[in-house]
């Protein structure tokens, strides 16, 4: 045996065995993290003019203290960050979902700023500040500790480029992903060890350190409208690239998925969207503040704008007041297309975020639906929680949207919606609101030439042929489900013969969608693997109900032409 081999093993022994000294987080026993009320959860999404506006959102003090203003110092130069802008208003909600089981529950005060007027294709540099009064200076992040007493504020290191740190964290899950596996096979006839394993932990934040607060953090705009982004090159010719994310929840391969996605994607990408279901709560709100504290352990969401879409598990029904959709439209702050009117769901009780919540549910404009152009795409992000039915706000928004869509500038017309119109596996057939996108939205798609209709909610992947009305046709969009983020996927096939607008379907892999935009008539998609499903053996699935498909192994990656122009 060599040196290195033994020393390579040696140093294996001492990661497991510091592994092992990590508390294992049960669901009931976890934590979000206070930071003594400094700056944290700091997420970005576009304005409706990507090119010039950005909002930066961030949490501060719980919102039972004094309010605090919040705003951004923003600058071309991280020593010059010499424009400043303040949010409108801080937002709150409480909440008591739950009560008995969980408590009340008073959100921390979140701010949402919108910068406007930046140069298209732009490197900037911002740091978020609080103050007590808008005319005061802004407050040190030790002086945010008066309103939590008690709580000593740990310092922390900016990992934020630090690639040994990176290198660290994928060993870790490389290592976690060999446990799980050398666990499952000593115990696969124990029916209580794999009840356990099957049961996904929620992430645990509880042993990171809360994001430094006077950190100066740093985005870029998008390209000029109609434009492809000149910064980011793929065989030297400008493109543009998304991320699809769904169903993402926080768990160890949401995690996997984001590790991946940061070390693979961070300096490709120019957005990440998030097909719904983004939290996975179980109307427990603590869960939004250990889903930001996630998203804060990878320093992506604060440098890449995050689009987000309504699913069922972002529904929430508030016990007392009955409002639903609180935490999801109070946390972001998308390009609206005007304020939000938030609704109540007043009939029986029960948990609105089960397979089948009842359709259609009262919440229109906010977060629910929006659009944007990005460079050469139209991005159309659609609730299907709300009414999608001819004559609904939503449906006379959409038709007057899809009008309006000017493709000579934006060639590229995308939907982002959590419910897939086209599903090959054996869940879900039944939804309410699957029934009405079929029967109402999906003409419209083909009507306006949408090109990619991307869905989450089955937690598997799947691509279709370009299909219109269940008949693959040229002319007809792409739709894909990228369900598979993060949240238990496992999804039998519905027949064992694909329908014939099946191009792939797969429930054994987890993993992430990327667009790639090479100009107006082509792009590419691809599905990226980044871990493998506990709950089914491949070999089965493979066996027992499709013999056209192999499991996908890397990925799935297919040239999209643009068929407006066919
Ligand atoms: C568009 O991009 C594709 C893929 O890179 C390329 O094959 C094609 O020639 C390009 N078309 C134009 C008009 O540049």
């Amino acid at each position: 045996m060599t040196t290195r081999i033994i020393l390579s093993r040696t140093l294996r022994i001492l990661l497991l065995l510091w592994i092992n000294t990590l508390p294992v987080v049960h669901a009931s026993r976890y934590r979000a993290r206070s930071c003594a009320g400094s700056i944290r959860h700091v997420h970005l999404a576009v304005g409706h003019d990507p090119a010039t506006q950005m909002t930066v959102s961030f949490s501060s003090v719980r919102s039972f203290h004094a309010p605090l203003v919040g705003g951004v110092l923003i600058g071309t130069s991280p020593d010059n960050l010499d424009v400043y802008i303040e949010e409108k208003e801080h937002r709150y909600y409480n909440a008591t979902p739950d009560k008995a089981k969980h408590g009340e529950y008073h959100s921390p005060l979140l701010h949402a700023i919108r910068i406007k007027d930046l140069e298209p294709s732009t490197t900037y540099y911002y740091k978020c500040t609080v103050r007590k009064r808008h005319d005061e200076s802004p407050l040190e992040a030790s002086e945010t500790a008066w309103a939590l007493r008690g709580n000593s504020l740990k310092k922390r290191k900016d990992h934020s480029h630090d690639h040994d740190y990176m290198k660290a964290n994928q060993q870790q899950e490389v290592m976690r992903a060999e446990e799980r596996e050398e666990s499952s096979a000593d115990n696969d006839d124990e029916p209580d060890q794999r009840s356990r394993q099957l049961d996904l932990d929620y992430y645990d934040g509880t042993q990171g350190e809360c994001p430094p607060p006077n950190k100066i953090r740093t985005f870029q705009t998008g390209p000029a409208l109609g434009s492809l982004d000149q910064t980011k090159k793929t065989n030297n010719q400008p493109s543009l690239k998304f991320a699809y994310i769904g169903d993402i929840g926080q768990f160890e391969h949401s995690q996997e998925n984001i590790v991946h996605l940061v070390t693979h994607e961070r300096n490709n990408l120019n957005a990440i969207m998030l097909a719904g279901d983004i939290a996975y709560t179980g109307y427990d709100n603590r869960r939004w503040d250990t889903f930001f504290d996630f998203m804060d352990d990878f320093f992506m969401v604060d440098e890449i704008p995050m689009q987000i879409c309504a699913g069922n598990h972002d529904i929430e029904k508030e016990e007392n007041s009955n409002e639903i959709f609180l935490a999801y439209e109070h946390r972001f702050d998308m390009p609206h297309v005007q304020p939000a009117q938030l609704g109540v769901y007043d009939g029986p009780s029960g948990h609105l975020n089960m397979d089948a919540p009842p359709y259609p549910l009262d919440y229109e404009y906010g977060n629910a639906y929006y659009a944007f152009s990005y460079g050469i795409t139209h991005n159309i992000f659609l609730n299907a929680y709300s009414s999608m039915d001819p004559g609904s706000i939503q449906y006379k928004w959409l038709v007057r949207e899809l009008q309006s869509v000017e493709r000579r500038v934006t060639p590229w017309l995308i939907v982002t919606m959590h419910v897939p119109v086209y599903n090959a596996f054996d869940v879900h057939h039944h939804d309410l609101q699957i029934l009405a996108a079929k029967e109402h939205i999906e003409p419209l798609f083909v009507q306006y030439k949408v090109n990619l209709v991307v869905a989450g909610h089955i937690h598997a992947y799947q691509r279709t042929k370009n299909v219109a009305m269940d008949e693959p046709t040229p002319k007809g969009p792409v739709h894909v489900v990228v369900g598979a983020g993060g949240r238990q996927c496992k999804a039998q096939f519905q027949t064992e013969e694909p329908a014939p607008w099946v191009a792939v379907r797969d429930a054994t892999r987890y993993g992430y969608g990327t667009l790639e935009i090479f100009n107006a008539t082509h792009a590419q998609w691809d599905w990226v693997v980044t871990g493998h499903s506990e709950y089914q053996d491949e070999n089965v699935l493979w066996k027992q109900t499709d013999t056209t498909f192999p499991p996908l192994r890397h990925s799935d990656s297919v040239v999209l032409e643009n068929q407006f122009f066919l």
